[in-house]
């Protein structure tokens, strides 16, 4: 099939290439070098957040991993293989797990209605809507209560990168990774902290998950 957006992208990557080029003749021979990001970024595959460009960080800058509603799971190969990596051989400063408002994987875990495959994904998602039914179940505006499980999936997941052995196991030792929740508004374009006491969330989730 033909397609404009397509066929433009090769041209715009030459483009690309030549203005960074032209800043620094030696841009991609130093980042061919080696990577030393000081960020593990946890998105939401939605096209409309994008790593780099919401926070303003440059090339080599972010380790990111994206996948549908930023999910955190134990059972997942790929998201426990970049976090290990990103721990034990990037040695990452900060982890940061962000969601977004509108986030089209929140909502769909909200309705009652299947999903196929992508229902065992969402699974993950419903289970943070039932750990926190009581609170969000008084929000009656939907939209409000959309944002707020928004929230909530956030410091989930952020929970559950610190159950993991090698973040417990390096922080320990190092002092380091922290791990922060942010949530971005698509409809101002604004990213916001959640503030989460990284501290304090680690004492609370090693009174059952400490392994190290
Ligand atoms: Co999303």
């Amino acid at each position: 099939m033909k397609s404009e957006k397509y066929d433009q992208i090769f041209k715009l990557n030459k483009a690309w290439l030549e203005s960074k080029k032209e800043e620094d003749h030696q841009y991609f021979k130093n980042l061919y070098e080696g990577q030393n990001p000081e960020f593990l970024y946890i998105g939401c595959s939605d096209s409309r957040v994008p790593a780099n460009t919401i926070t303003g960080l440059d090339v080599g800058d972010l380790f990111v991993h994206r996948n549908i509603a930023n999910v955190v799971s134990n059972n997942d190969m790929n998201i426990m293989s970049v976090i290990q990596y990103a721990v034990e051989e990037l040695k990452v400063k900060h982890i940061i797990v962000c969601g977004h408002y509108g986030c089209g994987g929140v909502k769909s875990a909200m309705e009652q209605k299947s999903y196929g495959l992508l229902d065992s994904w969402l699974r993950n998602i419903r289970d943070v809507y039932r750990h926190n039914y009581q609170e969000l179940s008084v929000i009656t505006d939907e939209n409000t209560r959309y944002d707020r499980l928004v929230e909530m999936n956030v410091m989930e997941q952020v929970e559950n990168v610190i159950k993991t052995s090698y973040v417990q196991k390096s922080y320990n030792k190092n002092g380091f990774p922290t791990v922060h929740g942010w949530v971005y508004d698509m409809k101002s374009g604004k990213l916001i902290d959640l503030d989460i006491n990284f501290e304090s969330c680690l004492k609370e989730v090693q009174k059952v998950y400490k392994i190290d």
